[in-house]
């Protein structure tokens, strides 16, 4: 969603806002814009809509020096994008504020301050607290006082960034339920966000707590929190190489990310598995205990997330036996639930942010459940805060809006996950060594797949000109092919749907004709025999398949069916082996149609608004 930037240093910030806003434009990316503090003499702004090239590009044609300022991009919630509903809001011509979140309660504040006499010249929430803000200070005199008496007025979400001419040396922001890290420098200090935005100036961090309040100076960072009390926050630094927010000599993150799955599917299980056992203790000291008396599983998450969710389900409920329910965030947190006894809560989220998932586990958390769990990619974000037990996927920084890495890494972390769980009920150690040798192979199965890639990007060219597409498979495959459909919608704009094999005949296939390419997942395992036939049925009616199939699973290339060679895998690991393929024939299918894909149109990378 929107991204914002602060900060206050010797040296001119302007050069470190953009760097900051153009590493944060994966998350929203509609209008940007930029306030920046020249002395006590004067506040300019430039606002642009647009991605931040055009922000820059009216900067350099009018640049806004200064060593204090704040920066934000934009993904629309309340009014168009628009210059006028650019950020930063300003409430005179003196007062700047950068918002991120939303304002429930900003149509009744926006009255309110009318009937004073504000004039609001946006369609915005964040306009409100401007100038609620702008009215406290006339009474405070004093720019952190007059945040502070703001924000218990506002209702919602937000992380904001405030400035002000007449104290040109600080900056004062706070946080309640967004996103907001400080970054920590010498002779300088900065906030944003996401840590992604400022590793161009800084390695360490400090992650503000719900409700805190923090002036930031050059050299001080003062922060009370929702009580008033002064409190210290840990200064944690960014473990991953700081090029990581770089294309390097790939065309587009998404590449980058799909290329980059060996090494972090490593990472990930590094330190949590022996040659053929799970370390239950690397996944928390309280791991043991809390896993012991799991007798049902809840995993809630969104998009990609989700799909990972889908997945694990198969495993829990296979090498676990424990019953296991999976639901998209949006729907768990708005419906009556009945609550097994002894379930355990478990939220996977690439950024730890996403508003419905953060929702949900709050309720959960009300509502009784054993423990909470979290797969998660951002180290400090809420959801690993707020969780009992954290399993982090090492994916590093993802950026790219269609999650590839972050979704590999969270399966290779779900099933180590399920086989310390699985240990707990009665799983043999020989299965688990058997287990535990197939994820050791997982890098080098990954790897063999990418050496498929120029094929793939062969295979594509069918694809550029169709409108619509279905995606099929059984077993633990059926999320696969609906992650694969999920990437060609999101990044080439054709139409995709993912179907279990077997419901083909229950409707989809009164759409199949040779208009409507079948791509389909085929490892080697039992219910290969039954996909056959339903390829057949696809066959029959004119349908073009493309099928990514084991080795040894005999699919035959004919007339109509193009059949991908995949390396043998275990039947527990193919569902991530398998995913690979899918990314790279969206991603190439994408780029053949040459659509923006590391930022598609209307999509954000991290949704932290309902
Ligand atoms: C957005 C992103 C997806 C992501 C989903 C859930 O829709 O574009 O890539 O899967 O949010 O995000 P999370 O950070 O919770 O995994």
């Amino acid at each position: 969603m929107c991204g914002i930037v602060g900060a206050v240093s010797e040296r001119d910030v302007q050069g470190i806002l953009l760097e900051g806003l153009r590493r944060l434009e994966y998350r929203g990316y509609d209008s940007a814009g930029m306030a920046v503090i020249n002395g006590e003499s004067s506040l300019r702004r430039a606002r642009e809509v647009g991605k931040v090239a055009a922000l820059a590009d009216a900067i350099s044609a009018n640049p806004l020096s200064g060593h204090l300022g704040i920066a934000h991009t934009r993904w629309a919630t309340h009014g168009e994008p628009s210059q006028l509903n650019a950020h930063p809001h300003m409430s005179g011509e003196r007062l700047a504020i950068v918002h991120n979140g939303i304002i429930e309660n900003y149509q009744e504040l926006r009255d309110e301050l009318k009937t004073e006499g504000y004039v609001f010249t946006s369609q915005t929430d964040t306009e409100v607290v401007a100038h609620l803000i702008g009215k406290n200070y006339q009474q405070e005199g004093n720019l952190y006082n007059a945040v502070k008496t703001s924000i218990t007025r506002l209702r919602g979400a937000f992380a904001l960034a405030v400035v002000h001419a007449d104290e040109p040396d600080h900056l004062v922001v706070c946080r309640e339920g967004s996103p907001l890290v400080v970054g920590v420098g010498i002779g300088e200090n900065f906030i944003a966000s996401d840590q992604l935005a400022l590793l161009p100036v800084t390695d360490r961090f400090m992650f503000l707590e719900e409700g805190d309040i923090a002036d930031i100076r050059k050299d001080q960072i003062k922060i009370h929190d929702r009580d008033g009390q002064a409190v210290e926050r840990t200064i944690t630094r960014f473990e991953h190489g700081s090029d990581s927010a770089d294309k390097g000599e790939y065309r587009h993150f998404m590449l980058k990310e799909i290329y980059e799955q060996p090494r972090v599917i490593k990472a990930t299980m590094e330190g949590r598995i022996t040659e053929t056992r799970v370390l239950e203790q690397a996944l928390g000291t309280s791991a043991a205990n809390l896993l012991e008396n799991v007798r049902h599983v809840q995993i809630i998450a969104c998009g990609t997330s989700y799909h990972a969710g889908m997945v694990a389900r198969y495993w829990i409920e296979d090498l676990a036996g424990v019953p296991c329910s999976v639901e998209v965030a949006s729907e768990f947190r708005y419906r009556k639930h009945v609550i097994q006894p002894d379930t355990l809560f478990l939220c996977i989220s690439q950024s730890g942010e996403t508003a419905d998932t953060l929702a949900a586990l709050r309720q959960a958390k009300k509502a009784g459940f054993r423990a909470a769990l979290a797969i998660c990619n951002v180290p400090g974000s809420s959801l690993v805060r707020e969780s009992d037990l954290v399993i982090m996927t090492q994916a590093g920084p993802e950026i790219g809006v269609a999650s590839t890495k972050a979704f590999t890494t969270q399966l290779t972390a779900l099933l180590i996950f399920t086989l310390a769980l699985a240990r707990h009920n009665g799983l043999s150690e020989q299965k688990e060594a058997e287990i535990v040798q197939a994820i050791h192979l997982l890098p080098g199965q990954v790897s063999d797949v990418l050496a498929l890639d120029a094929e793939i990007e062969a295979m594509s060219k069918a694809f550029m000109d169709k409108n619509h597409s279905l995606f099929l498979g059984r077993g633990s495959q059926y999320p696969v092919a609906m992650e694969g459909a999920l990437k060609l919608k999101e990044i080439s704009y054709i139409h995709a749907e993912a179907y279990p094999a077997g419901e083909l005949k229950h409707g989809p296939l009164a759409l199949v004709d040779s208009e409507m390419p079948v791509v389909t997942v085929a490892p080697n395992n039992d219910l290969v025999e039954k996909l056959k036939s339903n390829l057949e049925e696809v066959r029959a009616r004119g349908g073009e398949l493309f099928v990514f199939a084991d080795r040894a699973a005999d699919v035959k290339p004919e007339e109509g069916i193009h059949v991908m060679q995949l390396p043998s895998v275990h039947e527990i690991t193919a569902p991530i082996v398998y995913t690979v393929p899918l990314q790279l024939l969206s991603y190439h299918v994408a780029v053949l149609k040459g659509t923006d894909v590391d930022q598609p149109r209307n999509l954000a990378k991290s949704v932290t608004v309902e």
